[in-house]
């Protein structure tokens, strides 16, 4: 760990910037293009929309980034030799907006209020909507670019009206208006998620340049000046809001039923035959590519499809190869076709060609049968289909099972839970010419009988009797003791506290350091764990937030207990400025001190923005994670950090969830794989772990630490477990952060069936687990008619630390520990399996195993 004393800004932060301005491109989907990229010149460009030079790099909450200077979208422009005519117009939409901020802040106030939450946590996730207002679009030149930016955070989601994912009227009129007066017209979508863009899709061009972190204006400038290439891939699904089929089945303050199933994004559009906005997978380059099937293989484990990609444009480019498989209708009814692979080729120059081979696992075609608690691949004929987007796939061939195979056998989880599902009667999509290539496909025929059926053993819950003896840490750490002879020889009470995070009031759920200054080892860090057994020797963890990079206090100071105690604030809603709230002003007026106080010995942490979540997946690359991965991990090490609280791969259900712009996709296989590929990168790096999170089914932000999602076991598996098991299954992330809501009425962090049965006996997961922020406190308001999880109940069920725990979590404890009439009664061995579980990887990232 590094203790920077200077503002200057370091060599590790150039780096970082001009990597994120590389890889940034890639991540930006270039959806209609009428020969307007690249532009053949700078020169005058008239500039206009709320993101112009209010660009937004990445959403609140904790997925956002402290950082030390952030490029927008006018300073971009101008870097690159661009002269703004729209200067007057920029100045007065800034007006507009502080006086919409203004009002909206006042309007807050009152519900707040109403609510009674506290403000600052009423604030969480709230953002201005988009102000209507009359300002004459006339800058000077031929060229015109809209940049239209959309913002949302945790706490809150988003909403189906204008100004959110609607257009207003003011933004739909505008974009028209200089679609037709300028030659040249770009729309530039600043966005995290969805924005329904339907009224102003045929304008010359849009690109989707998402909420790419900290390099944005420069990277979107080197697209524009064709210095750069667009090469992303959508990996959401876009249309009008009611066309979803989580349309009427989201947002519920108690119970949201997933009455799709498993027919989440395409898988439904495809199903039934809709024509999206945007389909998933697709999106454009400066030049063209074809994509011809030159190989199918396939044995009892794998499938390879060789392809050779040519660039057939006139510019350099990069492609994407999607891999497809429709599975035959069975006893289970099946998707038109499920994403099975995918590879993104190197930079082509034109005319260039390059062969790639994509392969994935025979049995990742299987269905999950709920009967037989099994995956099964029903006989027939498997199709692999082959494109460049999904609905742009041809037939590779096919794979033909003489009878069913089962692949897996496991337990089911969701025994009594009956979801009233949707029915879908519509014709499936297809295209001219499917059923001659259906006929005429290469078949592979395997034998199910030589398929390969995994079992596991399910493992039972022993009591470990306390050990009469002082164990000494520094003995575990030159491996004379064992973790578990450790753990073993803790009192109760030591116990209790390795099970929950550093806190230092004595209020429930602690308190201290997510707004304020509280002494940490790392300013604005997340959280830690105990200090109760720093006595002991025992080293911690420490945990700062992702994913668009670490959030961290960009200044601090040390206190004579070598704490550090951040003089900036690690979070913000960004509308603090508007509300006088008088803590807050407190707070920073006892910051400005510190600092006075501190004289020299005062650090700077500058860490950096990444692109947000979406916007890595949309680069369908592993290499873009890779360099995502290092800068994260690079810094960690740099700051001290040990655990990222990051990647976030849950599914984008519903356009309407705050937090998509944190996460991968509609499709657990891009999840899993983007996950993985970030996980790898960081755990590269000495003493760093990624904590993959919100383990699962938190797809909606209302009413969210008590909210239900009620869901079949098939959807469980297939689509919101899949890519937490892609993930683990690759590259064992070192932990994982379960959600605040509950599953099938039990609140993911106390279940057995998730932690236990399926993520450490199924899946072989060795990392630890930690609860989200807080779901153990029970003061939090809630308005419906579930209550708050219980901490007995995370660690009965393996949820290793409460994060960041209080007073009332350490008495629930250890009342469990004594109480048979407790509802989450514990025994000594359910402790201590926490706690060794938390001793190894405490081992493992400060370098001792
Ligand atoms: C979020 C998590 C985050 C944690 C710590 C919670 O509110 O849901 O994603 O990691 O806070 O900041």
């Amino acid at each position: 760990m590094r203790r920077i004393h200077t503002k200057a800004m370091q060599q590790f932060e150039k780096e970082h910037i001009n990597a994120v301005r590389t890889i940034s491109p890639e991540c930006m989907v270039l959806l209609k293009n009428e020969g307007v990229l690249p532009l053949d010149r700078t020169g005058k460009i008239a500039l206009y929309g709320s993101g112009a030079r209010n660009t937004i790099k990445g959403g609140t909450g904790s997925g956002d980034v402290n950082i030390r200077h952030f490029v927008n979208i006018e300073e971009g422009l101008e870097n690159a030799g661009f002269e703004i005519t729209t200067k007057a117009w920029l100045n007065a939409y800034d007006e507009i907006l502080d006086k919409a901020k203004r009002i909206f802040a006042e309007e807050l106030k009152v519900k707040a209020k109403e609510s009674g939450m506290p403000l600052f946590m009423f604030l969480m996730g709230k953002t201005v909507p988009e102000p209507d207002y009359e300002l004459l679009p006339e800058g000077e030149g031929d060229t015109a670019i809209y940049v239209l930016a959309r913002n949302s955070g945790e706490g809150t989601d988003r909403a189906d009206v204008p100004g959110d994912i609607r257009l207003t009227e003011t933004e739909i009129r505008d974009i028209c208006i200089l679609n037709e007066r300028y030659e040249k017209f770009l729309l530039v979508l600043n966005v995290g998620g969805m924005v329904d863009i339907s009224p102003v899709k045929d304008v010359k061009a849009v690109l989707l340049l998402s909420q790419p972190g900290i390099a944005a204006g420069d990277a979107l400038a080197d697209v524009i000046i064709g210095k750069a290439y667009p090469s992303g891939k959508m990996t959401m699904t876009w249309t009008a809001v009611s066309d979803y089929p989580s349309a009427n089945d989201f947002g519920d303050i108690n119970d949201t039923f997933y009455r799709e199933g498993i027919y989440v994004g395409y898988r439904y559009f495809d199903r039934t035959g809709k024509t999206p906005v945007y389909p998933f997978g697709y999106g454009l380059g400066y030049t063209t590519f074809s994509v011809e099937t030159k190989r199918l293989e396939a044995d009892t484990k794998t499938v390879t499809v060789t392809v050779a990609v040519k660039n057939t444009g006139k510019a350099a480019g990069k492609e994407v190869v999607q891999v497809y498989y429709s599975a035959p209708e069975g006893r289970l009814d099946k998707p038109y076709q499920e994403l099975a692979a995918y590879a993104k080729t190197g930079e082509l120059e034109p005319g260039m060609e390059q062969e790639m081979s994509v392969s994935f696992d025979l049995a990742s075609m299987s269905s999950f049968d709920e009967e037989s608690a099994s995956y099964v691949l029903e006989k027939g004929r498997y199709y692999i289909r082959v494109g460049n987007c999904s609905r742009n796939t041809h037939i590779a061939g096919a794979v033909e099972l003489d009878r069913d195979a089962v692949t897996e056998k496991v337990r089911n989880i969701c025994e009594g839970i009956v979801v009233d599902e949707k029915q879908f009667l519509n014709t499936p999509i297809s295209y001219e010419g499917e059923a001659d290539e259906m006929a005429g496909a290469y078949v592979i025929e395997i034998e199910a009988g030589e398929i390969a059926c995994a079992e596991h053993t399910y493992s039972e819950d022993t009591c470990a009797l306390p050990l009469d003896e002082i164990i000494l840490w520094e003995d575990v750490k030159k491996g004379k003791r064992t973790t578990e002879e450790f753990a073993a020889s803790l009192g109760d009470e030591q116990l209790a506290y390795l099970c929950i995070g550093a806190y230092k009031d004595a209020g429930a759920g602690g308190g201290a350091g997510v707004i304020g200054n509280a002494g940490m080892l790392v300013a604005g860090a997340a959280g830690e764990t105990t200090h109760r057994l720093d006595d002991i020797g025992m080293e911690g963890l420490i945990m700062a937030d992702g994913p668009a990079g670490l959030r961290l206090s960009t200044c601090y100071t040390l206190g004579e207990d070598g704490m550090a105690k951040s003089a900036t604030m690690p979070f913000s809603t960004g509308l603090e400025d508007y509300m006088e709230i008088p803590e807050m002003e407190r707070l920073k007026e006892a910051m400005k001190k510190q600092v006075e106080d501190a004289g020299e010995q005062v650090y700077y942490q500058y860490s950096t923005a990444i692109p947000v979540g979406t916007a890595i997946a949309q680069s369908w690359s592993e290499e873009v994670c890779s360099a995502c991965g290092d800068i994260a991990g690079r810094e960690m090490e740099l700051f001290g950090v040990n655990l990222w609280l990051a990647p976030g791969l849950n599914i984008q259900r519903s356009p309407l969830c705050g937090r998509n712009f944190e996460y991968y996709s509609e499709d657990p296989v891009i999840s899993g794989n983007i996950s993985a590929a970030i996980t790898a990168s960081v755990q590269k790096h000495a003493g760093c772990g990624t904590t993959i999170k919100h383990y699962m089914c938190n797809n909606q932000e209302t009413n969210r630490f008590f909210s239900n999602s009620v869901v079949n076991e098939r959807a469980i598996r297939e689509i919101y477990l899949k890519g937490f098991e892609i993930c683990v299954r690759k590259t064992q992330p070192h932990a994982l952060m379960t959600s605040y809501n509950l599953l099938n009425g039990e609140h993911t962090c106390s279940s057995k069936a998730l932690l236990k049965q399926i993520l450490r006996d199924e899946w072989g997961f060795e990392g630890i687990v930690m609860s989200d922020w807080r779901v153990t406190s029970s003061m939090r308001k809630n308005n419906g008619k579930y209550s708050c999880a219980s901490a007995a109940g995370c660690v009965k069920a393996g949820n290793d630390i409460i994060m960041p725990g209080g007073d009332e979590d350490r008495n629930d404890i250890l009342s469990a520990l004594n109480d048979g009439a407790h509802p989450y009664p514990l025994n000594r061995g359910d402790l201590t399996a926490c706690a060794k579980r938390i001793c190894d990887m405490v081992l493992k990232l400060h370098g001792v195993i």
